[in-house]
């Protein structure tokens, strides 16, 4: 027989090389995954959460520290996690690699386990260069980054952990993409920080936000800001640009280029519109860019930069309203979700990855449907204190000018108030007390766009849901009655 084994060998070899051409297409094909906050008054519990996630085919979500509650959650789900950590514990884990080990430890190994959690990525930090913050946390970064790596390798999670740094897009700047350039002051640091990212085949994460940029500047084309054709267009050299989006990308690119790394992956760590709090912030818009991002992003044509060669991922801002979150930045900083606080969908979207819409979480555990409004038979004038004092606690900025219950008369405003404020306070009789002025109704006192809120509880922190410390009597109770 003439070299048989030899002839197979090398056909073998002809199928690896094929199946290898055909995942590592798959690959470069990007995938839609969540941001998960929790900066919020009525939190949905953390199983219910990943059932909706699962239910949407979301396989990728990105958390902003490593809660214990929403990380068993996701134990078993299979779903790709990256953890973070906040910007106040660089400093401490820049200077001691006890504190790294240790956070390795209690955040990463204790879940990367058979049937555990599959964490992929650690956010080192969230958006630290981020100009507001006058340079306080970004001397930690890289130092925190290296005790960390070690950390990880020592736990033996190098190769398949991944440490990350989400910047914020105000890192770089230029007025066209071809000139992008990392922020003078950073530069010594980005270069350190990108050296580190390739050397151990992390991508670079950028938070990318074509609302702000709309919000905050009364000159830019609204138009520039979605997908869908501009009068608007930059053009660059050979290149036209005819949304914010791919403009701010390249930007990036062209500032990774010049410090000789423009081809680095990149994943968008957070991109959105928020849906409330803001003229230019509603459900029309909201859908109009994400499904505009989305289907962009999908079609996998790529940037003028990185043409056929969209981001690797990227992670909608966000999964859910957060109503507790500071409304520094502006009222629309409460109402990002693609979904309420309690987990319905806002409007229709095609996230790309199964279901041509969103499917709202089930089994939500609501407070009962009651609310508390302004008593109708008393004056309006004594009102006004008791009203700042609930907004002062309770989320309130659906009322201001471009929210969805601005025009919901100055009673109305009053009762919305109220009625947040006993909401967060798990109606407690007390709270709609107001000295008399308030009171508690049975009929929904929702108008139009205007959504009076109901509460829901969230059963984890306290052990056992009721219904399952019944099925667990019951299993007791049969299993003593078969031995
Ligand atoms: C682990 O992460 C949690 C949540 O982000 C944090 O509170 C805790 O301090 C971390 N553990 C260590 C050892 O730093
Ligand atoms: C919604 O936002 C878009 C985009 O910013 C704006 O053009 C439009 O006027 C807004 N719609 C309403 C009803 O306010
Ligand atoms: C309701 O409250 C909002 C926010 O404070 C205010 O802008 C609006 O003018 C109020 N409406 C009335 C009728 O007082």
């Amino acid at each position: 027989m003439p070299h048989p084994p030899r002839i197979r060998a090398a056909q073998i070899r002809v199928i690896l090389v094929v199946v290898l051409l055909l995942l590592s297409v798959s690959v470069t094909e990007s995938a839609i995954g969540v941001n998960w906050g929790s900066v919020s008054f009525h939190r949905l519990k953390p199983s219910t959460v990943v059932d909706l996630l699962k239910d949407n085919k979301i396989q990728k979500v990105k958390l902003f520290d490593a809660d214990p509650d929403a990380l068993k959650a996701l134990m078993g789900s299979g779903i790709q996690v990256m953890v973070g950590i906040p910007n106040e514990m660089l400093a401490p884990l820049s200077s001691s690699t006890a504190a790294s080990d240790l956070w390795v430890r209690q955040n990463v190994s204790r879940y990367v386990v058979k049937g555990g959690v599959d964490i992929r990525y650690v956010a080192v930090g969230n958006e630290p260069f981020l100009t507001s913050y006058s340079g306080q946390f970004q001397s930690y970064v890289v130092p925190a980054l290296l005790n960390l790596q070690q950390s990880l390798a020592r736990a033996n999670l190098a190769g398949y952990v991944k440490l990350v740094v989400p910047c914020n897009a105000d890192a770089y700047e230029s007025s066209l993409p071809s000139q992008g350039a990392f922020r003078p002051e950073l530069t010594q640091i980005m270069t350190q920080l990108v050296q580190f990212l390739n050397s151990n085949g992390s991508p670079f994460v950028v938070n990318i936000y074509p609302f702000l940029s709309l919000y905050g500047n009364s000159d830019f084309p609204q138009d520039y800001a979605f997908f869908e054709g501009t009068s608007h267009a930059i053009t660059d050299g050979p290149n036209v640009y005819s949304n914010a989006f791919d403009g701010n990308f390249d930007t990036l690119v062209a500032a990774l280029n010049k410090m000789g790394y423009g081809q680095m992956p990149i994943v968008i760590g957070e991109i959105g519109w928020p849906t409330d709090g803001a003229s230019s912030a509603n459900l029309t818009a909201a859908r109009t860019f994400n499904q505009g991002l989305i289907n962009h992003v999908l079609s996998n044509k790529g940037t003028p930069l990185r043409p056929g060669a969209p981001p690797m991922d990227i992670y909608l801002f966000s999964l859910l309203d957060e109503g507790a979150k500071s409304v520094l930045p502006g009222n629309f900083e409460r109402h990002w979700g693609i979904f309420s606080f309690d987990g319905q969908a806002k409007y229709p979207l095609n996230l790309g990855l199964g279901n041509k819409l969103l499917k709202n979480a089930r089994n939500v555990q609501y407070l009962p449907s009651r609310w508390c409004v302004a008593n109708p038979s008393h004056d309006l004038s004594d009102l006004a204190n008791h009203m700042k004092l609930a907004c002062s606690v309770a989320d309130c900025t659906t009322l201001n000018y471009g929210g969805s219950c601005n025009g919901i008369g100055a009673k109305g405003n009053v009762s919305y108030a109220f009625n947040s404020y006993y909401q967060l306070q798990m109606q407690n009789e007390r709270s709609c007390d107001f000295d008399g002025l308030g009171m508690i109704t049975f009929l929904d006192p929702s108008v139009g766009e205007c959504r009076f809120l109901v509460g829901v509880t969230d059963t984890t922190s306290s052990g056992f849901a009721p219904y399952e410390r019944w099925i667990i009597v019951y299993v007791l109770i049969v299993w003593f009655f078969m031995v």
